[in-house]
């Protein structure tokens, strides 16, 4: 198949490129390489454009692709609070541009990354696909708009497509070559990683008085590689025509962050600095996702997913001197 890869500069995108790299597929890039980095894109070709611009994205899709894979959106929650606006024009509106571009040209295979936020506060725990979407942040909602548009856009146009509702991914390319990097960075391991190296005092632990055993929230972390592969089945699942479906991404396993700061002070051998703080606005207690479709209709499994796996795979790319571009 001749496949795009949308944000393939990202931290995510840039572990399916290396993983494209095994394989018989032609891929390109389009990023507008806004928070990823040209050097993600490995040997691959990159259209530079902003998906913002319609006209553009019109012309490189005429490059006759099967399929398109969109990971390219803004995933700070904090930030969508604060800056809505930046993420219902990226999130939604250029997601929109994207669509209708393939829809005219009759791209009718689609991946999209999106994201256990759409649950919200889940009632029942492990969250299976079929659990109503009330998010609570607007990052949340914004995914969720886009796989309601999704949906509709399935039964009128025939867009088929795979959806995935990521969970905590974490950990980074096993060779070190690539991982990830967020500026500002929000995420837990990678900022337990900089707070044991000194590249900041210390880790915040937002909320100590949650609703489970050791006070901190619990979440689902799974591995980035682990992630890709489950990309690699979907492909193949719209490649054999078998429709649209979603499908949760994580291990069903959840650690607590007391837990994931104390696996960080074991694979790296150095104490975690910590400071305990006030709840971070728009956090749940509790994600853990119940992945058993995956693993049933795809073949899934999440064999790199274990958090000292994850955390030394995350190290060893930290450890990786000059990554910081
Ligand atoms: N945390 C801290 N201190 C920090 C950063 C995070 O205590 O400095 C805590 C958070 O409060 C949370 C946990 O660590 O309890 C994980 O936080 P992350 O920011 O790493 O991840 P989130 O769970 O907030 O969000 C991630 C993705 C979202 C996705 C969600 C789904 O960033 O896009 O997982 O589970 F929606």
């Amino acid at each position: 198949m001749k496949i795009l890869v949308v944000g393939g500069a990202g931290y995510i995108g840039s572990h399916m490129l290396k993983r494209f790299q095994d394989t018989e597929h032609k891929v390109e890039v389009l990023d507008n390489l806004s928070t990823g980095f040209e050097t993600n894109c490995l040997d691959f070709t990159l259209h530079k454009c902003d998906l913002a611009n319609r006209e553009k994205v019109y012309s490189i899709l005429q490059n006759n692709y099967d399929l398109v894979m969109h990971f390219a959106s803004y995933i700070n929650v904090g930030e969508s609070y604060i800056n809505p606006k930046k993420y219902y024009e990226n999130n939604v509106t250029n997601t929109l541009n994207l669509l209708d571009c393939m829809v005219d040209l009759k791209i009718s295979k689609f991946i999209f990354s999106s994201t256990a936020a759409v649950y919200g506060e889940p009632s029942l725990i492990p969250i299976d696909e079929e659990q109503p979407l009330k998010p609570v942040n607007p990052y949340g909602n914004t995914k969720a708009i886009v796989e309601n548009i999704l949906a509709d856009y399935q039964t009128t146009y025939g867009l088929n497509q795979v959806i995935f509702r990521y969970f905590n991914v974490a950990g980074a390319d096993p060779e070190a070559e690539i991982g990830e990097f967020h500026q500002p960075e929000t995420h837990l391991i990678p900022l337990i990683l900089d707070a044991v190296d000194g590249k900041r005092d210390a880790l915040t632990i937002f909320g100590t008085d949650y609703d489970t055993p050791d006070g901190t929230c619990i979440r689902d972390y799974v591995h980035v590689c682990d992630l890709v592969e489950a990309h690699i089945l979907g492909l193949k699942w719209l490649q054999e025509d078998r429709g649209s479906r979603v499908f949760n991404l994580g291990t069903g396993d959840g650690f607590s962050v007391r837990e994931v700061v104390e696996h960080a002070a074991q694979v790296t051998k150095k104490t975690v600095p910590i400071i305990e703080s006030a709840r971070r606005p728009g956090d749940c207690t509790k994600l853990l996702s119940g992945s058993s479709r995956a693993v049933s209709e795809l073949g899934w499994s999440a064999t790199r997913s274990n958090m000292k796996q994850m955390i030394t795979d995350a190290w060893r790319w930290h450890q990786n001197g000059d990554y910081k571009k």
